[in-house]
């Protein structure tokens, strides 16, 4: 069996754990029954994933073939990575979904992708990149007692992300503990009223709209100090015609969305400027996780 799943980029600036998208660029994972246990790390992040004394992935598929089951796991699981570690394109999710889907698949026991989505929030306890990670496209979701409402809508081609991923890394935990507690009632109207304009703009296929709507005050400016490059390629970004640059999830990396025809221009100008950051153009995903047998 072969599970592929996207990265993802969540909060789109002002959605803070509320909202996401999926790309294509895939996580490949092969899982086969095997006398004994085996574990191959390629692609990105593999030194750093062989190094490490758990894997992610390994633990959860692990742990919920047994529960399944009742039966010890005997795998041989490989592994061919795509998706930046560390870098705010959703590489834990794409692990905690892509394992969870490996385990229900491999026990035989048929799952929705609605309940995998809060199968998963026991991992990462907020929904918006777990979310477009099962399902693809562009996703609004929320938690109420332990269970994900969603809702999805397609992104049509004529859409390109033009992602810029930074040589260093963003902890997500670190910076969401460095996050005020309090805020002021005029910044919360400014993310809320932000949020429900991309949201409309997506549903709408309006997206000329987010040019001028796209605000947030509760996490960007904060995060993006620890890379201060970033305020210059944000800048850069939207003078080629960006419709939206926002902070990828908890950063370090950015989300520019970009009409087909601008993204090429957007990415040169950017590549140009920020020689050691990878710059690169992706299309979205509108499928989320895939399974073949
Ligand atoms: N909403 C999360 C955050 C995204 O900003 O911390 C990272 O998964």
């Amino acid at each position: 069996m072969v599970i592929t799943i996207p990265a993802t980029s969540a909060n789109l600036g002002p959605g803070f754990d509320t909202m996401g998208l999926s790309i294509n660029l895939r996580n490949e994972v092969e899982i086969v029954p095997s006398p004994y246990r085996e574990i191959i790390i390629d692609g990105e992040g593999a030194e750093i994933l062989r190094r490490a004394k758990r894997n992610y992935f390994v633990d959860i598929f692990e742990q919920t073939y047994r529960e399944l089951t009742g039966k010890e796991p005997k795998f041989k699981i490989r592994f061919f990575n795509r998706i930046p570690i560390s870098r705010g394109l959703g590489s834990s999710s794409s692990a905690i979904v892509g394992a969870l889907t490996g385990a229900y698949e491999m026990a035989g026991v048929p799952i929705r992708k609605e309940k995998l989505i809060s199968l998963a929030l026991k991992y990462e306890p907020h929904p918006d990149n777990i979310t477009p990670a099962t399902v693809g496209g562009f996703c609004v979701a929320k938690v109420k007692r332990e269970r994900v409402y969603f809702l999805k809508k397609f992104i049509p081609p004529l859409l390109k992300a033009v992602i810029v991923i930074p040589n260093r890394p963003i902890s997500t935990s670190k910076s969401r503990g460095a996050l005020k507690r309090e805020y002021p009632l005029k910044d919360v109207v400014t993310n809320i009223s932000s949020t429900a304009m991309i949201t409309a703009a997506f549903f709408s296929e309006r997206f000329e709209m987010l040019k001028y709507v796209v605000e947030d005050k509760v996490h960007q400016e904060e995060r993006m100090k620890a890379v201060p490059d970033l305020f210059k390629v944000r800048e850069i970004a939207l003078n080629n015609g960006a419709l939206m640059a926002t902070l990828s999830g908890s950063g370090s990396s950015y989300f520019c969305l970009a009409y087909r025809d601008d993204a090429y221009q957007i990415r040169d100008a950017l590549a140009t400027e920020f020689r050691d950051f990878m710059v690169r153009v992706y299309h979205f995903d509108n499928y989320g996780v895939k399974v073949y047998r």
